[in-house]
């Protein structure tokens, strides 16, 4: 047992399965007491059991480290303020928590219904958002703490993915605005795009050239969440760990501008300035997406 997360408490949703359950483990092997939060659903969100929360408190108990059980659904604001309840009443505070419960109903846009998207944002982006709020109460008048959203590379867009895209997309506005709104408090926020061996990411219909294990993912958290991270003020970011690679994707921000002199913008003016002025950025799964039809159409497995 390390002692990087000693004295701290910390809440991880969908810590029942993969990279949460990673988090989790580790957390408390470094000395964290843990809110295991995870509703035991399938990979699209279906049949929910208390037990794989449950048993996830029972490995971490049976490696000597402390740990509660909730199994909440967080897409709901009742569960995620629950989630921070039972941190306060079993242990007294929060300092820590890491949203990584995710689902995946997966269809091209233009067949994907109400009903493959709305759970999708729901448990993502909401799931997130109902986390943050409790925490991020308690966390202010503390004046310290740590949010941790999950994201995906994905972030940058997906054929057939749209719904979790655009939560993911949204996950990472939220990490930046919590980043901002809390930085006076004392409090981080930075979301983490994973790429790791876990039953969703065996579902991806193509060969991940750099995938590692949830433990890897693990280690990136627990220093996130640790005060060797705070020292450093690292907020607002997002990274990537990907097996041995570890990466920092860019800040939003624009590329290129230019002005017009005199009267008003219209259709023709902009028809006219734009493609010599400011042109475009290109789209780099764009260029991967070509690539990949040009591999199947040769009869490989494409890699991303
Ligand atoms: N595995 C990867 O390579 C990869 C890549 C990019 C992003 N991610 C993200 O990392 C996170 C973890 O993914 P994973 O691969 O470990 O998936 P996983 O399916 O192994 O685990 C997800 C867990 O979340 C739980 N969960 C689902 N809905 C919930 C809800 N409403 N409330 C509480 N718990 C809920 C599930 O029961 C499950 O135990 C997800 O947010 C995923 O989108 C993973």
């Amino acid at each position: 047992m390390g002692n990087f997360l000693a004295g701290k408490v910390i809440a991880v949703t969908g810590a029942g399965r993969g990279i949460g359950r990673a988090v989790a483990r580790a957390a408390a092997a470094e000395g964290a007491r843990v809110v295991v939060n995870d509703y035991g659903v399938s990979v699209d969100g279906a049949s929910p059991t208390s037990s794989v929360a449950e048993a996830v408190v029972k490995e971490i108990e049976a490696a000597g480290g402390e740990a509660v059980p909730v199994a909440d659904d967080v897409s709901t604001m009742a569960g995620g303020q629950r989630i921070v309840d039972v941190a306060l009443s079993s242990y007294g505070r929060l300092d820590g928590v890491v949203c990584v419960a995710g689902i995946l109903r997966e269809r091209m846009l233009f067949n994907m219904s109400e009903e493959e998207w709305d759970p999708v944002v729901a448990t993502h982006l909401k799931g997130t958002f109902t986390v943050f709020r409790a925490a991020a109460a308690v966390m202010r008048q503390q004046r310290t703490g740590t949010l941790i959203g999950f994201t995906s590379g994905n972030h940058q867009g997906s054929v057939s993915q749209a719904n979790y895209s655009a939560a993911k997309g949204g996950i990472i506005s939220l990490v930046r605005s919590a980043a901002l709104g809390l930085h006076k408090y004392g409090v981080t926020a930075n979301a983490v795009a994973p790429v790791a061996r876990t039953r969703m990411s065996a579902n991806v219909p193509m060969e991940l050239a750099e995938i590692g294990e949830p433990e890897d993912v693990a280690a990136l958290v627990v220093y996130l969440l640790s005060e060797r991270a705070r020292e450093q003020e690292i907020t607002g970011q997002v990274y990537t760990i990907a097996g041995p690679k570890i990466a920092v994707w860019a800040q939003p921000r624009e590329v290129r501008s230019a002005y017009a002199e005199g009267a008003a913008w219209t259709p023709e003016r902009i028809a006219e300035f734009l493609p010599g002025s400011v042109g475009v950025d290109p789209m780099p799964m764009l260029e991967r997406l070509a690539g990949m039809e040009r591999a199947a159409r040769d009869g490989n497995r494409p890699n991303a």
